[in-house]
């Protein structure tokens, strides 16, 4: 026997109508926000991420699926979207495409992280991208989105917001951050010892209790933005207040990835656990030119579709339920069970679903299976239907029957649907 490996999910036929449900409202929310689907490659060249994600983060540093090709190339599965959106747009050339550029998608996503609840090492991911636009409006706009994908799911979650600023108040911050942190370094764990040389930052994100005690009383980041930084982070939480969406300002939210400049935010449920955010974006202004494009602002989220799942399922969210036959056609020997296939493959064509015998089962037996199955309508095809060229459709919610032409079954069941 052999298993799943660690970290990764199945998905079953029984359950896979709620994966379609939330597919379903990312893609509603998409297509009402002009945003337009992009698929990349499961995997990419190490160098995107490296380059793209960064070096000092957790991600690069310790969750990547890398390995060598046959070709001896450096190959990465993809731990997130970002990096492998923001590539195609420079390999195809779309910064010459009307501005912004809205995009959409829904991906595979691995990171060898330990797997706990809402932590995977393969999850998936819906996100989208935003590319050239650096106005407020378009902050605010990326996180009205991902709020209204919440809403639609029924999913509550706090909103926490952030502003992290430019290159040059960010770097203004990090000596701050550094000054305040150097006395208290000894009694640092040894990643903060590391991020205090590499992305001081990133102490601020720490979970462990004592180096969080020593960061509560850092310098705030909101208290270091530059002009420019600060008003348009203002401006961000002007168009959230008008259209009345609460928010907390939290200064510790840096996110785990390096391309992030200004606004960043994450959605937070209480019903996981430990991993509660069950989405995080940020704008992202310098990742496009630091990866060899023009310098262009861009911006976006993704949410995480198991966490989502965690969640809806532990507040007993209504997921419509899944699609079932509207007819089962039963047949008793070779000629009556090959008219059913003909009158099922009619049905199906016309885009019914239907459903005929597969296990040579007695009628009995068969009007069981389509009742398991919660056919609405079932019809047994003997020797008489045969020759009266019809059969009598029964409705199996209520018992009652119809007696309908061949020809006639399609009509009959799409007249009240
Ligand atoms: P992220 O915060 O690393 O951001 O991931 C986004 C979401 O993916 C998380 O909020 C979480 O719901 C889900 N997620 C992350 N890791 C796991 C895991 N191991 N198991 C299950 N779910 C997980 C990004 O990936 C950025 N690319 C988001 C973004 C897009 N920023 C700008 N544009």
């Amino acid at each position: 026997m052999i298993n799943i490996p660690k970290g990764t999910k199945d998905v079953l036929p029984d359950q896979s109508y709620k994966w379609q449900y939330v597919e379903n409202a990312a893609r509603e929310v998409s297509r009402v926000y002009a945003l337009r689907e992009v698929r990349t490659p499961t995997f990419e060249y190490t160098e995107l991420f490296n380059r793209g994600v960064g070096e000092t983060t957790d991600v690069v540093g310790k969750e990547m699926y890398t390995f060598e090709d046959k070709g001896g190339r450096s190959i990465t599965l993809k731990p997130e979207g970002t990096a492998g959106v923001a590539r195609t747009f420079i390999e195809n050339g779309l910064a010459s495409s009307p501005m912004p550029l809205k995009t959409f998608y829904i991906t595979p996503a691995f990171r060898y992280e330990r797997p706990q609840a809402g932590r995977l090492r393969e999850f998936h991911q819906f996100g989208i991208e935003i590319f050239g636009s650096s106005a407020p409006q378009t902050d605010a706009e990326v996180i009205f989105a991902a709020s209204s994908f919440l809403k639609k799911l029924g999913v509550k979650a706090r909103l926490e917001i952030n502003s992290i600023g430019c290159k040059t108040c960010r770097s203004e911050y990090n000596k701050t951050l550094k000054n305040y942190f150097a006395p208290h370094l000894e009694q640092m764990c040894e990643t903060c010892k590391t991020r205090f040389e590499k992305n001081p930052l990133r102490m601020l994100d720490c979970k462990e209790d004592n180096c969080k005690k020593i960061a509560l009383s850092a310098p705030r980041i909101t208290d270091c933005l530059c002009e420019e930084c600060s008003a348009h982070f203002k401006n961000v939480k002007n168009l959230l207040d008008g259209q009345g969406l609460q928010y907390t300002v939290n200064p510790f939210i840096v996110r785990g990835l390096d391309y992030y400049t200004r606004t960043v935010f994450e959605f937070v449920s209480d019903e996981i656990g430990a991993q509660g955010t069950v989405c995080g974006g940020g704008r992202y202004d310098g990742l496009i030119e630091q990866l060899g494009g023009s310098s262009l602002p861009a911006i976006g989220f993704a949410a995480g579709i198991e966490r989502l799942l965690i969640v809806m399922e532990n507040t007993g969210a209504h997921f419509p339920e899944a699609d079932k036959p509207l007819i089962y056609i039963a047949g008793m020997d070779e000629e009556t069970r090959s008219k059913a296939f003909s009158v099922a493959a009619e049905l199906r064509q016309k885009g019914i679903i239907a459903e005929i015998d597969h296990m040579s089962r007695s009628v009995k037996a068969q009007l069981k299976y389509a009742d398991k199955l919660g056919a609405k309508y079932v019809a047994v095809i003997g020797g008489d239907e045969l020759a009266n060229g019809g059969v009598n459709l029964k409705n199996m919610s209520d018992g009652t029957q119809c007696a309908v032409k061949f020809g006639d079954i399609y009509t009959y069941l799409t007249k009240g649907e």
